[in-house]
């Protein structure tokens, strides 16, 4: 390309730029409603008003909600009361969130301002004037004069807390009871049955490498009653059967397997997903959730991944007719680790 060819084109360019970015400029200023009628204003702040209590009252429904309607270890009462809990705290926030929208769009002043760019640190001057121009706000909100918005809104966001801190507060030594993460279904002699049919499992028909998800037998009335998907829940385990030659087990636990039979909570350790994808090369249990993985064939202990502890083991007999059945409880709390745990 000749030279008058490439400067023609360059000219084209920047004529073309301007052209697409045209600076607008600002729109002409429209004055609100509330700008022109003190009436309008008037009611627009009793809108905004009206908001605030909304949000007021959101707080204390969550207040009586919370010391009301508790949940006795029930799944229904517990949904119940996150139900109530959730409406009530969404109308408290969502009460100041509307209020706050409100306020700023019909009694804030809203005269445009420009902003132009400039570097990143402000100078102290610009800082000193960033500072004057946030008191000319405050003064210009009227809030000053408008006591009964200045009252909603300083009561609004005062309470708005207690709906997180009177719970956490009230909880503190009350009947936190770690023994329900510490016992299981399992005891001796219960025998181990598939999930979720509830078939007992024979040693005998346990093949080397297959993996088989195990619950506790339970009565159909035990199944019925209230507590049974959570206790059920807490009591799941992965049964693997490997080569006995691949087992690393320390002296106390060689009794806790059979004949290459292991069982192992299947509640990860670290935040408590379902641990349920086994590799029968290696011999390692991977959680999907943040990929831990367990060696089933050393005591299920840690990897890779986030998890700390090793997965709680099952410690496991076979009875007279040839059934697995549980010897104890795991050999220590399942799911993930809690303050109270080491106690
Ligand atoms: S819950 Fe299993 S790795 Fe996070």
């Amino acid at each position: 390309m000749s030279e008058l060819n490439k400067d023609s084109s360059a000219t084209e360019l920047v004529a073309t730029n301007e052209d697409r970015f045209v600076d607008p400029g600002l729109p002409a200023h429209k004055l609100r409603m509330s700008d022109k009628d003190p009436k309008a204003a008037k009611r627009a702040e009793l809108q905004v008003v009206f908001f605030f209590l909304v949000s007021i009252v959101g707080t204390i429904a969550s207040l009586v909600v919370f010391f009301t309607i508790r949940p006795d270890g029930t799944t229904e009462s517990v949904r119940n009361s996150n139900y109530a809990l959730g409406i009530s705290i969404a109308f408290a926030l969502l009460g100041i969130g509307i209020a706050a929208v409100h306020w700023a769009k019909a009694l804030m002043s809203d005269h445009e301002v420009i902003d132009e760019r400039h570097p990143l640190e402000s100078s102290a001057e610009d800082r000193e004037a960033a500072v004057a121009e946030l008191a000319a706000g405050v003064k210009d909100s009227n809030i000053e004069r408008r006591t009964l918005l200045k009252g909603s809104v300083v009561t609004a966001l005062a309470l708005f807390p207690l709906t997180i801190a009177v719970p956490l507060v009230a909880n503190v030594g009350s009947d936190w009871d770690v023994s329900k993460f510490r016992k299981t279904l399992w005891k001796k002699g219960v025998r181990l049955t598939t999930d979720p049919n509830g078939r007992p499992v024979k040693a005998a028909d346990v093949t080397v490498g297959s993996v088989v998800h195990i619950i506790p037998e339970a009565t159909e009335e035990e199944r019925q009653s209230h507590h049974w998907i959570t206790e059920k829940a807490k009591a799941v385990v992965l049964l693997v059967r490997l080569d006995p030659k691949d087992l690393k087990e320390s002296e106390e636990r060689k009794s806790w397997s059979y004949d290459g039979i292991v069982a192992y909570s299947k509640i990860c350790t670290h935040v408590g997903c379902p641990v349920a994808l086994y590799e029968q090369q290696t011999h390692h249990l991977l959680c999907p959730c943040h990929q831990s993985t367990f060696d089933v064939a050393d005591g299920a202990k840690v990897v890779f991944g986030p998890a700390k502890r090793p997965l709680p083991q099952l410690p496991i007999a076979v009875d007279d007719e040839g059934y697995l059945v549980a010897q104890d409880d795991f050999n220590e709390p399942i799911g993930p680790s809690y303050w109270e745990r080491l106690k």
